[in-house]
């Protein structure tokens, strides 16, 4: 038997990315994924290719996240891990950050994290079992990213919370926090944009990120995957409020964002 065989599953933000990868590592391990992302088409293609189902959400929405929740649970009758991958990102410095900018990041980030968590974890109590990964980053003290991290330091700050709350009724939150995770996936397009921003050609930018790399190469979305699955395995059953990092070993961020008018 499969270490999760059987076990319902929910990635938010699983069409891509990744939550993809996530979803694609735990159903291999025999989970059932449900992939609930914004992307409904890209969604229905990943359930699809992994044998899961795919559910129009939007994490914003509290009545979404809701809906989500009442499905899952009228389709399975439970719910056995909960993975809040669902994230954007907007590279600005902080004092060119719109109000909307700040919000949305915010109510993608941490208030969806949130609602998911909020509409969830009574079924998991009642249950007396159950996991929820939260995935934030280790990039933090990250200069055109204030708005990203902050509400990446939030998710930490409630995944510490919440697994105090959770652990008398043996469901365990922990956190996972990769690092650069860049090239061949969806969050090339930021790095690039990084490196634009700090002017420096694509080539010198990455030579410099993988310099900081002890393991000498990028993150990949299956280095993530890997570590969540650990935690959503039995051999986890005794690690909570803790984060898994996944770096190779990088440690601190050393850009500096060039000078301009202000
Ligand atoms: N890529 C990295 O370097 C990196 C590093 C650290 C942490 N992370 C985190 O990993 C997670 C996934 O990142 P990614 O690079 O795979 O992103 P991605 O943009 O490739 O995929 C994100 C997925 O989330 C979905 N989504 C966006 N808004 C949504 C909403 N409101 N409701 C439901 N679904 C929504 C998108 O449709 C998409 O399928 C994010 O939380 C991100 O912050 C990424």
């Amino acid at each position: 038997m499969k270490r999760l065989e059987g076990k319902i599953t929910v990635v938010t933000g699983g069409a891509a990315g990744i939550g993809q990868a996530i979803a694609a590592r735990l159903a291999s391990e025999g989970a059932i994924p449900v992939i609930a992302d914004l992307n409904f088409e890209q969604a229905q293609k990943t359930a699809q290719e992994l044998n899961g189902i795919a559910v129009q959400t939007d994490v914003t929405s509290s009545a979404s996240v809701n809906a989500l929740a009442d499905r899952v649970l009228e389709q399975f009758g439970r719910v056995d891990i909960v993975v809040n991958n669902a994230g954007i990102h907007i590279q600005k410095l902080a004092i060119h950050l719109t109000d909307e900018d700040w919000d949305s990041i915010q109510n993608t980030n941490a208030r969806g994290c949130f609602f998911v968590c909020r509409a969830f974890a009574p079924h998991l109590m009642r249950r007396e079992s159950g996991r929820i990964i939260n995935i934030i980053t280790k990039i933090t003290g990250n200069p055109y990213s204030s708005a990203y991290v902050a509400s990446k330091s939030t998710i930490l700050a409630f995944t510490q919370c919440l697994a105090l709350e959770l652990a008398p009724y043996r469901v365990t939150v922990n956190a996972v926090a990769p690092g650069h995770i860049g090239p061949g996936t969806g969050m090339e397009k930021w790095f690039r944009a990084k490196a634009d921003l700090l002017g420096q050609p694509w080539e010198e930018f990455e030579q410099a990120v993988l310099k900081g790399i002890p393991l000498g190469r990028w993150c990949t979305p299956e280095d993530v995957a890997g570590a969540v699955a650990y935690l959503s395995s039995d051999d986890a059953q005794f690690m909570t409020a803790e984060t898994i990092s996944v770096t190779g070993g990088w440690s601190g961020y050393s850009s500096t964002p060039k000078k301009e008018m202000v």
